[in-house]
């Protein structure tokens, strides 16, 4: 929060108005569940004062020194009325969290006609995108929790199984450990697994399926995503192929990593090396995505980004190869930039064959 409030001060901003997210969590720890349709949020100002506006019901939950907690009979704007004259955020740049519902931002504006309004994430992503010990420690559990489950749901037999069946033995493998899932598995197999974003259905396992399993454990916070492609049976010969290249692509772009390159970079590692194997037109989305309480976040691993990696900057390098009606192969890890790359996600990367 002091860091936050540095920013503000230094690209003028007058003060920031943030509802549950991410980014209330990252500066204040505070994750009040289901607030939905009722407005809670968090008036800050550049001098550090805060008045924190929540439901009655939340009173028990959550501790915030100045706070004014309303109930069914108020209106909740009005008390932000007069919240926001005691904070003096009247005029000027006003920072409001990317997510609030459209719903609470029509009516906050009426309050702030004479303010310009920007997104919070302008700020919070250049503090969140830098990890410090504590945040890499609690994603390297993340992470760890993933290797695990990997290992236990290869240990069970999976051909006959439906695909959803699957996905949810992995999710309940993951909230034994963690707090929750960063997202929905995916278990993509046979044909399904040319999808890349494939939401499992119905379809069994068989001998001969490569299947793609992609899953993460959220710990206090902090996200892993982790992807293996199985071989179930004899393989496939292409797909076996196929699997060598993506496995060299996702090294290749791993060996890349270190301070002070350009994101574009690691993706030009894994991209050039599977155009060179002729499977370029194959490998349609970008080699990763940055990682930390949001399972999607900056630094974005694609063809463009010129974002220098820094130190403590934690993201996914996740090549893939996918084959219409043939299927798809994906080997995806939880990456943090020290001098060079290291590897938070250790599960097996050699094809495994059950
Ligand atoms: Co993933
Ligand atoms: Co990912």
């Amino acid at each position: 929060m002091e860091k936050f409030l540095g920013f503000l001060r230094e690209y003028d901003y007058e003060g920031a108005l943030i509802t549950p997210s991410s980014n209330l969590y990252y500066l204040t720890g505070m994750a009040p569940q289901a607030t939905e349709e009722r407005l809670f949020l968090l008036v800050v100002n550049k001098e550090g004062e805060s008045v924190l506006i929540a439901p009655k019901l939340y009173e028990n939950e959550v501790e915030w020194e100045n706070s004014v907690f309303w109930n069914d009979e108020e209106n909740p704007y009005e008390i932000l009325e007069r919240v926001l004259t005691s904070l003096n955020l009247k005029s000027g740049k006003i920072l409001v969290e990317d997510t609030m519902r459209a719903s609470f931002l029509i009516q906050i504006e009426r309050l702030l006609e004479d303010c310009t309004l920007h997104p919070l994430s302008g700020i919070t992503r250049e503090l969140r995108m830098r990890k410090d010990e504590k945040e890499l420690s609690l994603m390297k559990k993340a992470a760890e929790i993933a290797d695990k489950v990997f290992y236990e749901i290869i240990s069970r037999e999976l051909i006959g199984k439906g695909e959803k069946q699957v996905a949810l033995e992995i999710e309940f493998l993951i909230r034994e450990l963690a707090d929750g899932v960063s997202f929905s598995p995916i278990v993509a197999s046979g044909k399904n697994a040319a999808n890349p974003h494939h939401m499992p259905g119905n379809r069994e396992i068989r001998p001969g399926d490569f299947v793609i399993l992609d899953f993460g454990a959220r710990y206090k916070g902090y996200c892993s995503d982790i992807t293996r492609t199985i071989a179930v049976g004899h393989p496939n010969e292409k797909l076996k192929e196929i699997y060598e290249v993506v496995k060299e692509a996702q090294e290749r772009a791993f060996q890349s990593v270190r301070e002070g390159i350009k994101a574009k970079e690691v993706d030009k590692a894994a991209r050039e090396y599977i155009s060179e194997k002729g499977y370029g037109e194959y490998f349609i989305h970008r080699t990763g995505h940055g990682l930390g309480l949001e399972v999607h976040e900056e630094p974005y691993i694609s063809q463009t980004n010129e974002r220098i990696l820094e130190r403590g900057m934690t993201f996914t390098i996740e090549p893939g190869i996918y084959i219409p009606n043939i299927g798809g192969v994906r080997i995806e890890d939880d990456v943090v930039v020290k001098k060079k790359g290291k590897r938070l996600t250790n599960a097996e990367r050699e094809l495994i064959i059950l």
